[in-house]
């Protein structure tokens, strides 16, 4: 999901922009403490675990300082509900020091990417990420479109629904945790889509 969004956006934004640009995706728990300024583009997503983020997850983002860099923050989940998830990476991104200008919960099909023949979905919701890569790159470039810092528009601030979770989930073995999960794939119906707030 992420390295689709990342190359989705790298290629909208290259048709605007007269300097190079160069991409880079690692995992969150390996990146420097404060390589981010306005110059940079970050994309910062996360699975959701029972509608929350994974705690390590929480833990790596808040040893980063954003520089008040333009921010997409995004999470997958299974196809059910991403819960608080959104908005709790959302909130702690700003928090950070990221300037969060889009957020947008990716469906992607725990059974399928697992080749079981009983899921009739895709293994992801690529259609949706590309949509919203395109979207949030328009977005970025507007905001970022003139030269002179003090004539820029300021973005205002991205309303994401949810609330702050309860990390009540950290209690449980990752083993329990996942035997649960798929019971419940099992179990349920679809109910949400992707969706996502610019
Ligand atoms: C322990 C656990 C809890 C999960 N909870 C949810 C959930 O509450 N809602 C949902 O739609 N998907 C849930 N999922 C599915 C994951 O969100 C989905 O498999 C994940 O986003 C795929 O990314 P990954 O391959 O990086 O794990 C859960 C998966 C696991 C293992």
């Amino acid at each position: 999901m992420t390295g689709r969004l990342v190359s989705e956006m790298a290629s909208a934004l290259r048709e605007c922009s007269p300097e190079e640009i160069r991409t880079e995706c690692c995992d969150i728990r390996e990146v420097q403490g404060d390589g981010f300024d306005e110059e940079t583009v970050a994309v910062i997503a996360m699975p959701a675990y029972i509608g929350k983020l994974p705690l390590p997850g929480i833990e790596a983002l808040r040893s980063v300082s954003g520089g008040k860099a333009m921010t997409v923050t995004a999470v997958s989940y299974g196809g059910r509900s991403y819960g608080n998830a959104l908005f709790e990476l959302r909130d702690i991104a700003e928090e950070c020091g990221f300037t969060v200008i889009g957020a947008g919960a990716f469906a992607i099909s725990y059974m399928a990417k697992r080749g079981s023949s009983r899921s009739s979905l895709p293994a992801m919701d690529t259609a949706a990420i590309v949509e919203f890569g395109k979207a949030a790159s328009g977005k970025i470039r507007r905001l970022g479109g003139c030269e002179i810092e003090g004539l820029r528009i300021k973005p205002a601030p991205l309303e994401v629904k949810g609330r702050k979770p309860v990390h009540k989930i950290s209690r449980l073995s990752p083993g329990a945790a996942a035997i649960a999960q798929e019971l419940l794939e099992k179990l349920s119906f679809r109910r949400k889509s992707s969706e996502w707030f610019l």
